[in-house]
């Protein structure tokens, strides 16, 4: 059977009549399983669109840096990488983080680091870098932004530079994307969301029999959990998330310590009553509300529309003037990732700088937020220890408090 030839598209006269757009200058700090995964994006768009729209001028890891002013030669780094396990040093540039991001002055720091979840760092520190240096930064890495969401959104602020991080909340699904806009616009209220893919797909195998941990084993094996689950287990990964969110959506800060968590243990499994068993399991779904948010197992019907596969993401946001809006789709993944992080380039390249704050006005009215079932928690310090980071040589001072 002979192939049915596709029609060529011409290009609109607007299309074809735009300005070459000029290639900008990327940094990939964090060469792991996502910074790869976007590095092959790249070539591949690189190649077929025959420009090199993206020029990865920096690709980091624990080993080192490689550079190249001109862009470096991906399919050789992204070879090397797989090959040793590392970057090591190539290209005219040396040094920690900050001084090869002070030498490559990228246009896009990409910060693709997996830190401490308490500190939140390295990221804080590459971040605050990269603003400094005069770069926008995209990152995946949730800590940094759970912790000083508000201190590095002002610091990008002062910059006038943009910080993106939609992927850190729900990988590819555009919960934290449309929060500066369709969802501002609508004025969330309330979110119940499956935040977590490890204890989703946990609580999926338990449902099924496996034993607890057969069912950590397994997760562990196809790569959807750490070698330490405990993280994830705990609900501490979620609450990390639901800070980001209420942040993002909600505009006030929300300390992860006081996000109460129920943790998935042996037991949970049991405590579905025999005769309900392969009808009704557990899922650990996180709700958001203004000055509130909570970690809970839940009852959920098997089948049902929040009974969603192991790292698929399910958010359902209820607003105050569009109803309720459901976001589904690949919570985690690298190559699902960097479709996202890809997403957030485009973004800013059209200069699309919204921001993730919202005034207090747009707040929901007080008695949305009393109807809460679950405990409020105050209003939160802001971080302390940040304002004593230094940016070369000198204390930011839009991270003073
Ligand atoms: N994987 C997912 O599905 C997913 C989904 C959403 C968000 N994320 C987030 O995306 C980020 C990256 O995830 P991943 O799965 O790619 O993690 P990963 O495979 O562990 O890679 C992390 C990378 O960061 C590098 N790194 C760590 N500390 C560094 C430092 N101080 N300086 C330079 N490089 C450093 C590591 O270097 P070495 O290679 O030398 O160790 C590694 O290349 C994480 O924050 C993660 O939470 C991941």
């Amino acid at each position: 059977m002979s192939a049915t030839p596709v029609p060529a598209i011409a290009p609109t006269p607007s299309e074809s009549d735009r300005e070459p757009l000029r290639a900008r200058d990327l940094a990939i700090v964090g060469f792991g399983r996502v910074g790869r995964a976007l590095a092959r994006r790249l070539e591949q768009q690189n190649g077929w669109s025959g420009s090199r729209r993206w020029r990865v001028v920096a690709a980091l890891d624990t080993s080192g840096a490689w550079t190249d002013p001109n862009g470096i030669d991906l399919v050789a780094a992204l070879g090397e990488k797989d090959r040793e396990g590392r970057l090591g040093n190539r290209g005219p540039v040396r040094g920690t983080v900050g001084e090869v991001l002070e030498r490559v002055r990228p246009d896009v720091v990409l910060e693709l680091t997996r830190g401490a979840v308490v500190s939140g760092e390295p990221g804080t520190e590459h971040i605050l870098r990269a603003l400094a240096v005069g770069a926008d930064v995209v990152t995946a890495n949730k800590s940094p932004i759970a912790r000083f969401y508000a201190p590095i959104l002002d610091e990008a602020q002062r910059r006038q530079r943009s910080v993106r991080f939609g992927t850190t909340v729900g990988g590819a699904v555009p919960l934290l994307s449309l929060a500066p806009t369709l969802l501002a616009a609508a004025a969330p209220v309330r979110v119940d969301a499956i935040l977590n893919g490890t204890t989703n797909f946990v609580l999926q195998e338990l449902a099924r029999g496996v034993g607890f941990e057969d069912a950590i084993g397994k997760a562990q094996r196809l790569g959807i959990a750490e070698a330490d689950p405990s993280w994830d287990l705990d609900g501490r990964d979620a609450s990390l998330k639901a800070a980001i969110v209420h942040q993002a959506l909600f505009g006030s800060e929300l300390a992860p310590e006081a996000i109460p968590c129920d943790r998935v243990t042996a037991d949970t499994a049991r405590r579905v009553p025999p005769e309900q068993r392969g009808r009704v399991r557990y899922a650990s779904v996180t709700t958001i509300l203004p000055g509130a948010a909570e970690v809970r197992l839940r009852r959920i019907r098997e089948g049902g529309e929040w009974d969603v596969p192991g790292s698929t993401c399910l958010a359902r946001v209820e607003t105050r003037y569009s109803g309720t809006f459901w976001l589904r789709g690949p919570g985690a993944g690298p190559d699902e990732v960097a479709t996202a992080l890809l997403a957030e380039l485009e973004s800013l390249e059209r200069g699309a700088r919204a921001s993730w704050r919202r005034r207090p006005a747009d707040l929901p009215p007080s008695d949305v937020a009393a109807k809460t079932p679950i405990p409020r928690s105050g209003p939160v310090a802001p971080p302390s220890r940040i304002a004593t980071l230094r940016i070369g040589g000198h204390t930011a001072r839009g991270l003073r408090r």
